[in-house]
């Protein structure tokens, strides 16, 4: 049986879209939630015939808010959670209700640079590789057990830019073996 996984975001889901052109024999996503109502990867879930649940935070308490989202995902059976660019700080009784079945993915090495402008810290800090990591969430930002990692040079003449479009195909290539991996382990 496939499990049953939910994929969190907020922007243009091209993760999201990664995950779903690897669906195989592991998982199936079978929920696309998004705290942005307008977000693109919403597009992409419909595209899929995902179904979606969008529901913009502002106004909403922190706890309120993701316990809307915790029942959406008890309704649709949901067995594991991929947050795949959720802005979104997390409740600490949401982490607990979900911990060691969800997931992130953040763009650098973690431990290094935690939190935001990840491919402009590692060019000003001169370093000479960057990469992804997928971690088990946990209370503190970026801070859960890293599940697997892949590493990209960073070259001369490189911007935040052109080092984030490196490592997201990585992104792409390592999220959905991190989570096939995962659910099998469920
Ligand atoms: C990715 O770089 C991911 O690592 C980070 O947010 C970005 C999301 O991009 N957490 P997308 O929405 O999956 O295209």
């Amino acid at each position: 049986m496939r499990k049953k996984v939910a994929v969190l975001i907020s922007g243009r889901g091209s993760n999201l879209q990664a995950l779903i052109d690897a669906e195989q024999d592991a998982y199936e996503i079978a929920l696309v939630v998004s705290n942005v109502e307008d977000a693109g990867g919403l597009a992409i879930a419909r595209a899929a015939d995902i179904p979606t649940f969008a529901l913009a935070h502002k106004g909403v308490a922190r706890a309120a808010f993701d316990d809307i989202v915790d029942g959406q995902l008890r309704a649709h059976a949901i067995e594991a959670v991929a947050l795949a660019g959720y802005m979104r700080i997390l409740s600490s009784a949401f982490v607990e209700r979900w911990t060691g079945r969800m997931i992130n993915i953040h763009p650098s090495l973690l431990p290094l640079y935690k939190g935001l402008h990840t491919h402009e810290r590692a060019i000003a800090a001169g370093d000479t590789q960057g990469g992804c990591s997928v971690h088990l969430v946990t209370a503190g930002l970026d801070e859960g057990p890293v599940l697997a990692q892949a590493t990209v040079p960073i070259l001369p003449g490189d911007t935040p830019d052109t080092l984030a479009a490196r490592v997201l195909v990585e992104e792409h290539r390592l999220y959905p073996r991190a989570l096939a991996d995962l659910v099998r382990a469920l």
